[in-house]
Order: structure tokens, then sequence, then C-alpha cells
């Protein structure tokens, strides 16, 4: 890659990227940038599109899964304070996409409004979030957006309002480059409540999913009606262990590794556990993490 003149304060060469996913595998980037604003973002984009550089954007890392390969081109990564701004007016929540979901949760509820106090615990960014419409059994994301603006890949600021927002089950129609910030409405309610219900929230995370491990939250997508971690525990497969990689024995959607895993470890339990719910139920599990 021919690099990138002017950007080289930003830019890191071959730049391994398992230390920036909580599943801690994957090969390097050929470049890693950290843009320190939106316009510095917006000619990086540019400029990698005119020079024909792959671009991926990274965001909290916590719904991914990086290959063993290195990737050619640059990985952006949102972690400058400008991305991450969060403000609250009234029962809107204005937030940068790079801002921490769990920061957003934690700012709302100090502010009394609620909502996202359903969504306490997921990791990474609400850019991430609002892509992959983050949420639980009780409420997603998508539920609180009421604005979107993104950077396509072809370096234009857009502005994405209701009309234009989709959300489903773990997807969105948010799927431009990078999500740059989002204006959220959320309802006022008594604090106690508010803090009560995120509690609750937790206590039943904390005594279902195996938080202290390194993972990438559930792997696979509830099939309709069904739950993902009752096949695979059904099928036999807790425990299972592949190289560093193991089907947690505590949530059986929840792959966990350990420092020697590597992706392809991750990528095998994955696969027998698709052919193993597939075969014993007839079921096809969706992958609902990121690969890249
Ligand atoms: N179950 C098993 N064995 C297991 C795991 C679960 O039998 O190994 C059973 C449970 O006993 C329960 C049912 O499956 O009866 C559902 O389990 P749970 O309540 O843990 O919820 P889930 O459907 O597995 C979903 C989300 C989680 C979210 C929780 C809580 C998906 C794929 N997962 O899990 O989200 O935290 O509800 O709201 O929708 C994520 O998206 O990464 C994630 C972890």
């Amino acid at each position: 890659m021919s690099l990138l003149d002017g950007f080289q304060s930003i830019l890191k060469q071959d730049e391994p990227l398992a230390p920036l996913t909580w599943l801690k595998v994957g090969g390097r980037a050929k470049c890693l940038a950290e843009p320190q604003n939106a316009q510095e973002l917006q000619a990086l984009v540019t400029a990698c599109g005119e020079q024909g550089i792959a671009l991926r954007v990274l965001g909290g890392g916590s719904n991914l899964l990086v290959g063993d390969a290195d990737f050619d081109g640059c990985v952006i990564r949102l972690n400058a304070p400008a991305f991450s701004s969060i403000e609250v007016s009234g029962t809107t929540v204005t937030a940068g996409g790079g801002a921490l979901l769990s920061n957003v949760v934690s700012e709302s509820v100090r502010a009394g409004l609620a909502g996202l106090e359903l969504l306490a615990g997921i990791p990474g960014t609400i850019g991430g979030a609002i892509h992959g419409n983050a949420g639980t059994r009780q409420a997603d994301i998508g539920n609180y957006v009421r604005g979107v603006s993104v950077l396509t890949a072809t370096g234009e600021r857009r502005e994405l309002t209701e009309d234009a927002l989709s959300f489903g089950y773990r997807e969105s129609s948010v799927d431009e480059l990078v999500v740059l910030g989002c204006q959220l409405e959320l309802k006022t309610d008594d604090p106690d409540v508010i803090t009560d219900r995120m509690r609750k929230v937790w206590i039943m995370k904390k005594a279902t999913q195996p938080l202290s491990s390194q993972s990438a939250g559930c792997i696979f997508k509830n099939p309709r009606g069904l739950s993902a971690g009752d096949l695979i525990e059904q099928a036999g497969l807790k425990g299972t262990r592949i190289g560093g990689a193991e089907i947690s024995d505590r949530h059986a959607n929840f792959i966990v590794t350990s420092d020697e895993a590597t992706c392809s470890d991750v990528l095998k339990l994955i696969e027998n556990a698709q052919s193993a719910v597939s075969e014993q139920f007839g079921v096809d599990l969706e992958t609902e993490i990121e690969i890249w």
C-alpha cells in the first residue's frame, strides 16, 4: 500500500487486531488509523477510496471475530474523544458513534431517562449497537433511535431520519461505513425504578452468562421461537474445546477463548455447533457476530 501522505500521525503499520477485540484472536491490519475528528476521518476515507485501499471500521470489538490472515487494508478505529460525546437535553440523548453503549446507558439513567437501562451490560460502541440492533429479550437499541448520521464508503455524510431507518432482530438498515452519531428518544421515569430495572438485568446476566471470560457475547441469533443456547446444550456440546476456544459450559451460545486461541479454533466450534444442531433438530443456526 502506498501510504496515505498527510495521515502518518494517525496511522500505525502492521498492527495486531486481536488485542482490540474481546475474543482476542485474529491477524494484523496493514494499517490501523485513529482519526482525531470527523473532518480527518472524512479525508482519510476519501483518500483510501482514491487509492483503492480496502477499509474496515472497528467499533468496540466486542461482537467481532477477526480472521487469522492479515488484512491488506486500513482499519479505522473511532477511539478519539471527538467521536464519543454524550449530551442529554430533555428526553433526547445525542451521542457520538464511538461512545460506549454502557456510557450512554449510565448517562441516561443518571438523567432519570428510561429505556436504555434494559440494555445494561451490553458491551461495544453505540455505533456498533445501532448497526447490529443490539439488545436483549426485552428491548433493543432500535426502539429508541430517532436519527443517525453516517459517513458512506465514498466519504459523504448523510443524516438518516426515522422514516429511513428500520430495525429487525439483531439487524438494521444502518449499513454505511461509519456511524458518526445518533439521537435517541427516551422517557422520564422515577430514577429508583429505572435503577431497579437495571439491577435486575445485571443480575440475570451475571447468573446466566460467562461475563468474566473472553467472549463475543452470543455467537448465534436465536432461531424464531427457540433458543440457540438451549439447542447447542441439548446437542451435547457444552464444554467442547478446540485449541484455545471452548463452548461455554455456563451458556452454550457463548464461545470463550484463552490466550492461545486462534480464529480457526472459533470457526471450527461454530461449524460443529451448526452441523450438530442441524442434524439433531433440523434447525439452521445463523451467526450473530461479525466475521472479518
Ligand atoms: N439456555 C439453555 N442452555 C444454555 C443457554 C440458555 O438451556 O446453555 C436456555 C435458558 O435456560 C433459557 C433460554 O435458553 O430458558 C434463553 O436463554 P437466555 O435467557 O440466556 O437468553 P438467550 O436467548 O440465550 C438472549 C440474547 C442475549 C441477551 C439475553 C438476555 C440473543 C442471541 N441473545 O440470550 O444477547 O443478553 O437474551 O436478554 O438474542 C448477545 O446478543 O450477544 C446476547 C448475549
